[in-house]
């Protein structure tokens, strides 16, 4: 297969906003009286903001409304800003603009292809905003992961067909996004929980030209 798209997810691929995302999460649990783990954390990665908020609920048998639905979501994200407005780029994860230059050089196109609505604020923090030939983000696509519109839409920006494309993603729904989409996944994390993936790494910095040829 020849590769000539590179496409990243953004929250635990790019940046290190998983944690953030985690303590957000936890804290409006908390204030629920809703039990909630590390391990349940990892059904909320690459979900979006409503489907993360439901899983939780579902987690604490609890049922709300939806204007109680709507104001949790707002103070989840209120506390989430809080976390990311003080981002600096020394939180782009080692690695990423290394590979994203090298791919670039080598004339892959890359794109982002992220649920998040805070992608602009995000890129903007670390300095990132004019990295990518297409940015996806939460604000263009409206199904959210496992749905693979989010990486459908991305492919037809730069220009390069689903099955010239790579996914990066470290979250479960992402990765069978990617696999809906027809494209290569490598995921980032474990084995164990990204499954599915095509190919498993720890992190960009684990990854270069050579190595991506060769999956
Ligand atoms: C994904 C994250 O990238 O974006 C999810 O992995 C998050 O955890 C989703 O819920 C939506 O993000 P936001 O910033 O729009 O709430
Ligand atoms: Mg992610």
């Amino acid at each position: 297969m020849e590769i000539k798209g590179c496409i990243f997810d953004l929250d635990g691929v790019i940046v290190d906003t998983a944690k953030y995302h985690y303590l957000a999460w936890k804290r409006l649990a908390d204030h629920l009286d809703v039990n909630f783990t590390l391990e349940d954390n990892e059904r909320l990665k690459g979900v979006s903001r409503m489907d993360s908020l439901e899983i939780i609920l579902a987690i604490g048998k609890r049922k709300l409304n939806k204007e109680l639905k709507e104001k949790y979501a707002r103070l989840k994200n209120e506390w989430y800003i809080d976390y990311i407005s003080k981002m600096t780029p020394d939180e782009i994860l080692s690695g990423s603009i290394k590979f994203i230059n090298e791919l670039k050089g080598a004339g892959i196109k890359t794109a982002l292809g992220s649920a998040s609505k805070n992608t602009p604020l995000i890129l903007k923090r670390v300095g990132m905003e004019k990295m990518f030939d297409a940015v996806v983000d939460g604000n263009i696509v409206s199904r959210a992961k496992p749905n693979p519109e989010v990486f459908i839409v991305a492919a037809g920006m730069i220009k390069v067909k689903p099955e010239h494309c790579v996914v990066f993603e470290d979250a479960v729904a992402g990765v069978q996004a990617a696999i809906n989409a027809g494209m290569i996944c490598v995921g980032i994390g474990s084995r164990k929980v990204l499954a599915k993936a095509h190919y498993i790494i720890s992190g960009l910095d684990e990854m270069n030209l050579k190595k991506l040829k060769e999956i």
